[in-house]
């Protein structure tokens, strides 16, 4: 008789994002390793998140502490390690800070799990997601970025508050670059089913509100930055983190029992994207950038192509430019030692 585990999964970093996907993770019946340098930090955690479970009516293990050896037999692994952003701060200037952590992390991780899939979620994550391909060595569709996701969550928040539909009626797609170039995909939104442009035509929202939850959408994160600000909970820099965890979590969730969701991620794509009216954006090989996928067993099944419109092509194009410049300045980075 063979004996089923309970499946596990990996969360290196144990701050904010880390515990919490710890405690989603545990209360869906499945097992963690959470790492953190500060082992205590961890451990304390994960021994918390236990407890937790008398009353919460689960059984699953969390081992923390400052061991990879903690991740082993873990099917995913969520990076979550990577210092967020100050007030001021965008999220390119993090890249050098972030890059080295990275690096350090990914190479332990892929010491102690076997053919993982790694979802990333420091910023700038599209950068970072690139890192992580780049050092794990790992095939492009195991290794993906959170942050489209928790764009599409920003905007179908914003969409649900001034339509009064329910935010799981709402599909919200975003594409491009985590930053202020994200194209939030107004013609492929769609509320109860119904294109968002109907809406429009039938007054139950203006354009020009539209256009400021687009911008508001893009602005998501910096407005939660600016809010933090001095009240950050201590040893947090002041950057969100129950949405962010909550978006890493539901990925790994939607790989772990293969549940083929369609959402955006960060992910690597090579070819033209979006071909519909005109020729389409062209993504150069091993670009890394949020497009809508297949999200199910073994990481990303497929990324969607949505035929997109000459404007749509234009705002696109303008993102992946945007990373692929952040992304090539990796190759300039010398302790990274990567090589195009
Ligand atoms: C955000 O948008 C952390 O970049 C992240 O909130």
């Amino acid at each position: 008789m063979s004996i089923l585990r309970r499946p596990k999964i990996g969360v290196v970093g144990g701050g904010q994002i880390g515990g919490i996907i710890a405690l989603l993770a545990a209360q869906d019946g499945i097992d963690v390793g959470l790492v953190d340098i500060k082992g205590g930090l961890a451990q304390a955690k994960g021994l918390d998140i236990e407890q937790a479970g008398y009353a919460g009516s689960f059984g699953s293990a969390v081992e923390g502490g400052d061991s990879y050896e903690n991740l082993e037999g873990s099917d995913i692994v969520i990076i979550t390690s990577g210092l967020p952003r100050k007030p001021g701060q965008n999220r390119d200037d993090l890249l050098l800070i972030n890059a080295e952590i990275i690096k350090a992390v990914t190479e332990q991780v892929m010491k102690h799990t076997k053919n993982p899939v790694l979802i990333y979620v420091a910023n700038p994550v599209d950068a970072i997601t690139r890192l992580g391909k780049e050092i794990s060595g790992l095939d492009s569709n195991k290794v993906i970025g959170m942050a489209p996701f928790l764009d599409s969550s920003r905007f179908a928040k914003l969409l649900s508050e001034k339509l009064e539909v329910s935010m799981k009626d709402i599909v919200a797609p975003v594409l491009g670059g985590h930053g202020d170039t994200m194209v939030p995909l107004v013609r492929y939104t769609t509320v109860g089913g119904l294109p968002l442009l109907e809406w429009v035509r039938q007054g139950k929202i203006s354009q020009d509100e539209v256009d400021d939850i687009v911008q508001e959408t893009r602005v998501g994160g910096g407005s939660l930055v600016k809010l933090f600000g001095k009240d950050a909970p201590k040893g947090h820099g002041g950057s969100a983190f129950n949405a962010p965890a909550m978006c890493a979590y539901e990925m790994a969730k939607a790989i772990i029992k293969d549940e083929n969701r369609v959402i955006s991620v960060c992910t690597s794509f090579d070819g033209l994207y979006g071909g519909g009216d005109g020729h389409g954006v062209n993504i150069k090989r091993g670009t890394y950038v949020g497009l809508p996928v297949i999200l199910g067993a073994g990481g990303v099944k497929r990324v969607i192509d949505y035929p997109l419109i000459h404007e749509e092509q234009t705002e696109l194009e303008a993102s992946v430019g945007a990373v692929l410049n952040e992304q090539n300045g990796l190759y300039e980075i010398e302790s990274l030692g990567l090589k195009m």
